[in-house]
């Protein structure tokens, strides 16, 4: 993340192609047909940097950073453009108070704004964070306003932005001021080591799309909900009803009896699974697949589409770099999800259950585990059908679009409330509306994750902090359905190994 780009703001134009990809308003006038060639030049570079689906490039990737030598060129122009002044505070009645609870994993929220609850979060607190940043938003009065720090990879901050947005559409007058610093890439950035001991400095708080043990990012949606334009991955809403039609296309009971798996292996973890690929000499019950991006261009990314990706028993989820957004895509099959254990989580992932909405499956000599798992299955099909089940049955119900931004709602509102201090309009912002002069896709998926109206109901109720005992608890009781796993699995091995002897 060295690479340092001017800050955009006003007419200001920035260096690097990815601050044009990003909110840098761009100077001058592209032809509709340069503007197709170079939308056209980027998908196909995009794809190509883009090893899959499932696991996004963080900027400093050595490859990605060739291909930003080739599209240095690119302009998409600014994108969220405030013509019409729409302010968000007016016209918000909603008919009815919504006393639904919302959905457990909102408990979260407490726990990622913990290290800030004693001391109440300073202005100065959160410029700590900057150098770690890609932008900071403030949010006075129902309008939005943004400092970059540097561009974020590919459409990542726009996206991210353009939720946050639609949020504001959605409940207007009810999102209040507030000030924070964002970071679009991988990897975690505020880690708990260095804030240890008792002369150690609060953390800076700074939002991300995910979290690890080690770190204390607080968790925010990522942009895949509204859509990822540079792979061809629609919003959220319209690629889960893409798969849920896939899904009935072919009964469980009629799908491939192995575990599957599709993508490119952007981790060390995804390496060492492509070994597990059956073969003349051993057939570990797995499918796995590399996309070759060189034709998905040239056919129009006909064969990544992730409607057709529903056809095995077994989905397998391996972690990229750090999370990975293919997390929902996998889970929302029907197929009984193999998760490789995971070091990130997202919002949500913290409220999975293993052996009530996946399969655990050791890291290390997976393609043992994975085949256990394949076997346990075949031989258990009602219960493998239930796993399955319920896990697409999370990602359709407890991660529809309303709660996602409800999620974000009750984030930002616990946020603000930590605020010690009126957040006024930085003189570097500019402001951003929900108006898109995009191009392409990303101005389809765009138009297509548009609120168009606002609610008519509150958001949710957000439920109780967990009490400490009840985290310790529910550790405990994944921790016991993980060693249930490995006992039946020793017993397998065991029952394998006497049968030869
Ligand atoms: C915003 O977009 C409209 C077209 O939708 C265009 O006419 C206008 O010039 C744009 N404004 C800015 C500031 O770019
Ligand atoms: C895995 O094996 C299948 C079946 O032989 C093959 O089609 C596929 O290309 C293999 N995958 C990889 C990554 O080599």
């Amino acid at each position: 993340m060295a690479e340092h780009v001017k800050v955009v703001h006003g007419d200001e134009v920035s260096q690097g192609w990815l601050s044009k990809v990003g909110l840098g308003r761009v100077k001058g006038f592209v032809t509709t047909t340069t503007s197709f060639i170079i939308f056209f030049f980027l998908v196909v570079i995009a794809a190509l940097i883009w090893m899959d689906v499932v696991s996004p490039f963080s900027f400093t990737s050595p490859s990605s950073k060739i291909h930003h030598e080739k599209i240095h060129h690119e302009k998409i122009q600014f994108p969220l453009n405030c013509s019409s002044f729409i302010n968000y505070m007016t016209a918000f009645e909603p008919k009815e108070s919504s006393a639904e609870t919302c959905p457990d994993y909102f408990r979260w929220i407490h726990q990622d704004l913990k290290p800030w609850k004693a001391s109440g979060i300073t202005k100065d607190m959160i410029e700590r964070g900057i150098p770690v940043a890609d932008f900071r938003l403030v949010i006075v009065n129902g309008n939005v306003y943004v400092e970059r720090y540097r561009p974020s990879f590919q459409t990542r901050d726009l996206f991210t932005l353009w939720g946050i947005l639609q949020l504001l559409k959605l409940y207007p007058g009810e999102v209040p001021d507030l000030e924070l610093v964002f970071y679009c890439g991988d990897n975690t950035v505020i880690m708990k080591r260095d804030y240890q001991g008792r002369s150690a400095a609060t953390p800076p708080p700074v939002f991300h799309y995910c979290g690890e043990k080690a770190a204390l990012d607080i968790i925010f949606p990522d942009w895949s909900f509204w859509g990822w334009a540079e792979v061809n991955i629609k919003p959220w809403e319209d690629t889960l009803k893409a798969i849920k039609k896939g899904a009935e296309r072919i009964k469980w009971e009629n799908r491939e009896p192995y575990g599957h798996w599709k993508g490119a292996p952007t981790s060390a973890d995804r390496g060492d699974l492509l070994n597990c690929n059956v073969s003349d000499k051993l057939d570990w019950r797995v499918r796995v697949y590399k996309q070759d991006w060189g034709k998905e261009i040239g056919e129009g990314f006909k064969h990544s589409n992730l409607g057709d990706q529903c056809t095995h028993r077994y989905k397998i989820y391996a972690e990229g770099r750090t999370w990975s957004v293919s997390e929902k895509y996998i889970m929302a099959c029907d197929s009984m999800t193999l998760m490789i254990q995971p070091g990130y989580y997202d919002f949500f992932s913290r409220s999975l259950v293993p052996m009530q909405h996946f399969w655990p499956i050791f890291r290390e000599n997976k393609c043992r585990h994975l085949k256990f798992a394949v076997e346990w299955g075949n031989s258990h099909t009602h219960q493998a059908q239930a796993i399955g089940k319920a896990g697409s049955q999370f990602m359709e119900e407890m991660l529809s679009m309303r709660n996602v931004y409800d999620y974000m709602f009750h984030l930002l509102n616990e946020y603000s409330k930590l605020l010690k201090f009126k957040p006024t309009i930085p003189p570097n912002a500019q402001r951003v509306c929900s108006e898109t002069t995009e191009h392409g896709l990303a101005k389809e998926f765009m138009l297509q994750s548009m609120v168009k109206s606002p609610s008519d109901k509150h958001p949710c109720a957000l439920p109780p902090p967990f009490k400490p005992r009840a985290i310790r608890a529910s550790l405990v009781a994944k921790q016991n359905n993980i060693r249930q796993v490995e006992m039946w699995e020793a017993e397998y091995w065991k029952k394998l190994h006497d049968k030869k002897q």
